[in-house]
């Protein structure tokens, strides 16, 4: 059994965390939460989405956001864009890198953005191209890659279709979302085995979400297969506006609290993440969705 000894941690919260609340999160908080973060240790930190704000009401400040956030540097800070007219937004607010999401069902693919996994490609060809004419980084997502809410079971064979193709574009890292947390551990492990024998494992990263609880387990699972880099979400927050009763990423805290208990190094500071994770979940008038987060906090409080 081999696990990496650095995982690199992409915090998602103040976009897959904040982009399901129903109520509005003004700009200064998720600029304070983004910086937060980032003090707290994390190397990237996914700050907004140039979607279409009909779609998605929550992402309409993200130019905003982006523009007051005090950029440091070696820090990334990613922005979802869905297509070219997301790109230009992004763009003319000065973004350097940006994340492309596709689905592997037909149907999460129209719930989500409206068009066939096959016109996905095309968008993301046509996004891709052009921002590497504007030297962008680039991300890529992948959607119900261990089950859909809409289609349940999911062709690993389409994941893996999808996954080459953002590879061999000029995505840097292909990020397998599990959307509705449905995922365990075995299928988890065989997914990344399969999708590691055509994209190197450096390049592949783990989104799971916890519905299920299962989360930190297919982590733990896929890490022995070489992953070491893995998106959460501070305090647990999110969801997908189009995956009803998905609940939020696994939280970043808990996250941290097993790799720091496996001697992994992440570079992340605990009681910084902490308050971060405070200041949010107090914004949103609840606790943290984190055991981790919970049990610490409980603690500090004596
Ligand atoms: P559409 O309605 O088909 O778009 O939506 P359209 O091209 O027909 O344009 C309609 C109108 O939207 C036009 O405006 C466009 O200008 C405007 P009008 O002429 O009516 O005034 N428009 C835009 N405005 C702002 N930004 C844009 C944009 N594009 C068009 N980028 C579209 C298609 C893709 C835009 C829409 O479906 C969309 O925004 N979808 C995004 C949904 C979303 O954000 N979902 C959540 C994020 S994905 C996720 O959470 C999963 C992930 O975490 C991984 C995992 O967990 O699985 C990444
Ligand atoms: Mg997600």
């Amino acid at each position: 059994m081999s696990f990496p000894e650095r995982v690199k941690i992409v915090e998602v919260g103040p976009r897959d965390g904040l982009q399901n609340e129903s109520e509005t999160v003004p700009a200064e908080v998720k600029v304070q939460l983004i910086e937060m973060l980032v003090d707290a240790g994390l190397p990237v930190v996914e700050s907004g989405a140039f979607v279409s704000p009909k779609w998605v009401p929550q992402m309409a400040t993200s130019a905003e956001v982006f523009k007051q956030i005090n950029k440091r540097n070696g820090i990334s800070y990613p922005m979802l864009v869905p297509n070219l007219k997301g790109l230009e937004l992004a763009h003319a607010a000065g973004v350097q890198e940006i994340a492309l999401f596709a689905a592997a069902t037909e149907t999460f693919s129209q719930k989500n953005t409206n068009c066939s996994i096959a016109e996905s490609i095309d968008r993301f060809n046509a996004v891709i191209v052009e921002a590497q004419s504007l030297g962008m980084k680039i991300r890529g997502y992948i959607s119900c890659v261990l089950g859909c809410p809409y289609e349940g079971e999911v062709s690993s064979d389409t994941v893996l279709m999808l996954a080459q193709k953002l590879f061999d574009k000029g995505c840097y890292e292909v990020s397998l979302g599990d959307t509705i947390g449905v995922g365990t551990a075995g299928q988890a492990r065989d997914l990344v085995e399969k999708l590691s024998r055509q994209v190197p494992i450096q390049h592949l990263a783990a989104h799971f979400h916890d519905t299920y609880g299962q989360a930190l387990a297919n982590i733990h699972a896929v890490m022995q297969c070489g992953i070491s880099v893995i998106d959460s979400s501070v305090a647990g927050l999110g969801g997908c506006p189009y995956a009803k009763g998905a609940t939020g990423n696994v939280a970043t805290e808990d996250v941290v609290y097993m790799l720091n208990g496996m001697g992994i190094e992440t570079g992340v500071d605990m009681d910084k993440l902490l308050e971060a994770g405070r200041f949010i979940s107090d914004f949103l008038g609840r606790e943290p969705v984190s055991r981790a987060a919970t049990a610490l906090l409980r603690k500090q409080a004596g």
